[in-house]
C-alpha cells in the first residue's frame, strides 16, 4: 500500500496546482481525478450525446475506455486509447464532466483504475470524492476550499492570461452551478471527510498552502 493524500474540494480552489507541487516535493505520483471525468465527458461529447440523458450517458460509458500514462511526469489522460489531454480543459468538456459524474456507472467505470493506482503508489490524488468514498483510508486527507469570488477571480485571470473574453459574473454563476451539482448529487457527492483538514486558501498564497499541507503528512 502506498502512502495517500486526498485532496478535496470545489472547482477552482486550486487543488490541481498545489497537488502537484506536494508531489514533487515529496516525489510522489499526482493522480488528477477531475482528467478522468473530463476524460469520459470527451467521449459523450464526440458521440453528441445530451448531458440530461442519463440513459444514454450510463450506457455509453461502458465504451469509454480511460486510462492514465505519464509522459516526462506529466498526467496524459487516454480515451480508447487515443491521448485526449490537449482537449481536457475546455469550458464544454469541464462542464459535460460536472454533468456526466452524477452518473453511477460513470463513478463505477473510475473507481477501481483511482483505487489500484493508489494501492501501488505513493500519491497525492485530487478530486470530490477522494477521503470520502475512493480512498477512505487515505494517510492524510485535505479539503481545500476558498471563496466563490476569489475562485472566480483566479479563473477569470487564467482566462485573460490565454486571450480569451469572459466576463466575470458568467464565471461566477458557473461555478455556483457546478458547486452545487458536484455537492447535491446522490452518488458520492462533494463533502469534507470527518477526518479532513479544512484549508480556506481564499487568502493564502500557493506556497502558504503547500506548506500547510506537507506538516500535515506524518510520514
Ligand atoms: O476537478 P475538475 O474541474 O477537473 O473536475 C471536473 C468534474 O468532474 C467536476 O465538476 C466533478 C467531477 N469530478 C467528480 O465528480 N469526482 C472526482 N473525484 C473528480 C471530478
Amino acid at each position: 500500500m502506498g502512502y495517500n493524500i486526498a485532496i478535496d474540494g470545489p472547482a477552482g480552489a486550486g487543488k490541481s496546482t498545489i497537488a502537484k507541487l506536494v508531489a514533487k516535493e515529496l516525489g510522489y505520483i499526482y493522480v488528477d481525478t477531475g482528467a478522468m471525468y473530463r476524460g469520459m465527458a470527451i467521449y459523450f461529447l464526440k458521440n453528441n450525446i445530451a448531458p440530461e440523458d442519463t440513459e444514454k450517458i450510463a450506457a455509453a460509458s461502458k465504451e469509454a475506455d480511460v486510462s492514465i500514462g505519464y509522459e516526462d511526469g506529466v498526467q496524459q489522460i487516454y480515451l480508447n486509447g487515443e491521448n485526449v489531454t490537449p482537449l481536457l480543459r475546455e469550458e464544454k468538456v469541464g462542464n459535460m464532466a460536472s454533468r456526466c459524474s452524477s452518473v453511477p456507472e460513470v463513478r463505477a467505470r473510475l473507481l477501481s483504475l483511482q483505487r489500484n493506482l493508489a494501492e501501488e503508489k505513493d500519491v497525492v490524488m485530487d478530486g470530490r470524492d477522494i477521503g470520502t468514498n475512493i480512498l477512505p483510508n487515505a494517510d492524510t486527507k485535505i479539503y481545500l476550499t476558498a471563496s466563490v469570488d476569489t475562485r472566480a477571480k483566479r479563473r477569470f485571470d487564467e482566462l485573460q492570461e490565454k486571450g480569451e473574453s469572459c466576463v466575470m459574473e458568467e464565471i461566477a454563476k458557473d461555478i455556483e452551478e457546478r458547486d452545487y451539482r458536484d455537492m447535491h448529487r446522490k452518488t458520492a457527492p462533494l463533502r469534507q471527510a470527518e477526518d479532513a483538514v479544512y484549508i480556506d486558501s481564499s487568502d493564502m498564497t500557493i506556497e502558504e498552502v503547500v506548506q500547510a499541507i506537507l506538516k500535515r503528512c506524518k510520514r
